[in-house]
């Protein structure tokens, strides 16, 4: 191995490594804590009543729920029943009447902590961002956490191919916010890239994700890709007339 491609190999994987565990929060704010992925863009703009959910989803729902709504945490062995994973499609199709509706059936003995019924709203408005984007597979919140992980010690914070290791590559990483896989919202040809890597690589160029990751994180580092692009898009928000 070279000097340079070692050096590189130590900066990629010590970046990674101090990002800190899967399930810390990935976010800066108050629920936040310090990761490199903290200073990431949010892949959609957030209304101020669903910032606000997102804290009390943050603060309470995340324990059992995920941060992520993935339902993959520690606290899942423990809980009897099977936790649904708010990232499926179909909760960002759901009215916030369903929403509701769905969400007091399964909290039938009372919302799991105290929250007033503002809060309730406000987190139920956060929701249908979990499935966020809802017409591609993945999970683009799940991505943001890898993308901070994996992705940013070369395509860097703003997506624009200047992290810290790119310094030390013969060719440039790709500049998201202005990638034509991305603009054209091609997910599967990004999903092939990253698993495979790009198709004329070289020796210091982009490693082939498939080595490591699963289809499913192959499809939500490919979910969170467009949040680069200049014009972010406001968060989904379930229709219908929110409920009380
Ligand atoms: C103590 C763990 C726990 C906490 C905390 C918790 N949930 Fe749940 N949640 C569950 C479990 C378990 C289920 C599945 C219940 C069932 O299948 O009957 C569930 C189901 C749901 C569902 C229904 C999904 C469906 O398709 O029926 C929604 C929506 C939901 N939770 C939202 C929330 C929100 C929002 C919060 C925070 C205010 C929250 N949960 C906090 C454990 C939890
Ligand atoms: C070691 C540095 C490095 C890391 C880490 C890295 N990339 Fe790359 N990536 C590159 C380089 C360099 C290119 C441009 C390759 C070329 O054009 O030959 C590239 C290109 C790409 C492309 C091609 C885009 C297009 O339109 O052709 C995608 C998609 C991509 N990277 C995704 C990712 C994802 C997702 C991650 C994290 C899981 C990641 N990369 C991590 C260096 C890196």
């Amino acid at each position: 191995m070279t000097s340079r491609a070692a050096r590189l190999l130590t900066l990629v994987l010590g970046v990674a490594a101090c990002s800190g565990p899967q399930t810390s929060p990935a976010d800066s704010g108050p629920d936040g804590s310090a990761s490199n992925a903290a200073d990431l863009p949010f892949p959609v703009r957030l209304s101020a009543e669903q910032s606000k959910g997102r804290r009390v989803f943050a603060g309470v729902c995340a324990s059992c729920h995920g941060l992520d709504g993935r339902g993959d945490t520690l606290a899942t062995g423990e809980i009897a029943k099977d936790l649904p994973d708010l990232s499926e499609k179909q909760y960002g199709r759901l009215d916030s009447a369903q929403l509701a509706a769905r969400f007091a059936a399964a909290h039938r003995t009372g919302a799991p902590a105290r929250l007033t019924a503002g809060q309730i709203r406000e987190v139920l408005s956060y929701l249908p961002v979990l499935a966020y984007p809802p017409d591609a597979p993945g999970s683009a919140l799940d991505g943001r956490r890898l993308y901070g992980r994996y992705c940013i010690s070369c395509h860097g914070v703003h997506g624009e191919g200047n992290g810290p290791a790119a310094a030390l590559l013969s060719t440039r990483p790709t500049n998201f916010a202005y990638d034509t896989l991305v603009a054209a919202r091609d997910f599967g040809a990004l999903v092939r890239v990253t698993r495979d890597g790009p198709a004329h690589a070289h020796v210091s160029s982009m490693p082939a994700w498939g080595l490591f990751f699963n289809a499913r994180m192959l499809q939500d580092v490919a979910a969170y890709l467009p949040t680069f692009e200049r014009d972010r898009e406001a968060a989904p928000s379930s229709s219908g007339s929110p409920p009380g």
